[in-house]
């Protein structure tokens, strides 16, 4: 069935978004090309938390919530065409709000600001001040602080195009929210192309110079949520250095060469293959939680550029990923320790998820040989991601 019999196709501008009215959600699975909206659950404060239903040509579906712009599920098929939840989260908006949820904190499916990953001891200096962010994690401040872009409610306007269906995330922080300076006004558009592609499309202006670094924390299991391991998974990252750590996981400033080391996925490679070597960054990391230096022909170029593919040899699933970013945090899910169990009530175990966070390096505010992730009022901070979703019987 064509889209448009859900959603009457408003006149499209090239390029533009057609904002439409939304369906509300019917109780049936059917995978009907749209957007459909209902309410997800309540926060604390009263204010409601809605889903939107995207579905695309192919019958790939994702659900997002406005809160967090958390992607909650993503039902893509394997290579005999059975669809599965590929991401980690929960079916209920408690799963986000409860107390293991919080103490454990593995930012399920959530956008990421104002600044993804860590800033070393929450603190930067710019044009001569001073500024105390808070810290999140040990000494050092993670993911855009105590109430990030994770635990905000976004406003959302869902929408069609000719590309496929989607909804734009907006969310103005306050100026000195969690210590950060300038007024961030920040729009995420994720579109679920007929392409079968999740296509994300960051911007943001600011009222004063500020970093910003915004991502976004799916993890996947390529083989469905809740399956146990992605040791299995083969993973190919388009780098040939990383961002070594220290014991606290802020850079080091060094730009290493992954070569002859176990952060060498040139060539694609089982996740857990080399994960419990005797290596320094492997045990900071607890395994792989590294910020890689994606490889493009011009450095400087904000041109999309491959960053990774990730195979998973039972099911046939494929994932890519292109970005403008010039890093990618691959994270294995270290942390993940069996405590939080997800939609089909199976116990989210160590490694049963990785992410894949594309960004600016972590720590940049404080380290001067890093591409800056300061914007500048007047100018508009844009960054563009593609996960892109197929099928193959071998690598
Ligand atoms: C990022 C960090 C990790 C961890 C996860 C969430 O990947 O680098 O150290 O905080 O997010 O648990």
């Amino acid at each position: 069935m064509p889209r448009s019999s859900i959603f009457p196709l408003l006149a499209v501008t090239a390029g533009f978004a057609s904002m439409l009215s939304v369906a509300q959600a019917s109780d049936d699975n059917s995978a009907v090309p749209g957007v459909e909206k209902s309410t997800f659950g309540q926060l604390p404060d009263g204010r409601t938390v809605d889903v939107y239903r995207l579905t695309n040509a192919s019958g790939i579906t994702m659900r997002v919530i406005n809160y967090g712009g958390i992607i909650v599920s993503l039902k893509a098929p394997d290579a005999q065409g059975n669809f599965e939840d590929i991401v980690l989260g929960f079916d209920s908006l408690e799963g986000y709000l409860s107390d293991a949820y919080r103490k454990a904190n593995p930012y399920f499916g959530a956008l990421i600001g104002r600044y993804g990953n860590r800033i070393a001891g929450g603190e930067f200096s710019l044009n001569g001040t001073t500024y105390q962010l808070a810290t999140n994690d040990g000494s050092n401040h993670l993911h855009g602080g105590d109430q990030g872009f994770d635990e905000v409610l976004w406003n959302a306007k869902p929408f069609e195009n000719q590309n496929g269906v989607g909804v734009i995330l907006s969310y103005t922080s306050p100026d000195g929210e969690e210590g950060y300076p300038g007024k961030l006004k920040t729009e995420v558009t994720y579109t679920l192309t007929d392409s079968d592609e999740l296509d994300i499309a960051y911007r943001a202006t600011t009222t004063k110079p500020t970093p910003v670094n915004l991502t976004q924390h799916s993890y996947f299991n390529l083989d469905g949520e809740g399956s146990g391991s992605i040791l299995d998974h083969y993973l190919m990252i388009n780098a040939e250095a990383f961002t070594p750590v220290d014991d606290t996981l802020i850079p080091t400033g060094e730009i290493r060469p992954v070569d002859g080391t176990p952060f060498d996925f040139n060539e694609p490679t089982p996740i857990g293959e080399r994960i419990e070597q005797d290596n320094q960054q492997l045990l900071r990391g607890k395994g792989y939680d590294h910020n890689f230096v994606l490889k493009r022909e011009a450095p400087q170029s904000e041109e999309l550029v491959l960053a990774a593919r990730v195979w998973e040899p039972d099911s046939g699933r494929l994932l890519e990923v292109e970005t403008t970013e010039p890093g990618l945090q691959f994270y294995s899910g270290n942390f993940l320790d069996g405590s939080l169990s997800g939609k089909q009530g199976s116990a989210y175990e160590h490694r049963s998820g990785f992410a894949l966070e594309t960004q600016h390096f972590p720590d940049s505010p404080n380290q001067e040989t890093f591409p800056s992730t300061i914007l500048n009022p007047g100018e508009t901070y844009q960054s563009h991601t593609v996960y892109r979703f197929s099928t193959r019987d071998g690598l």
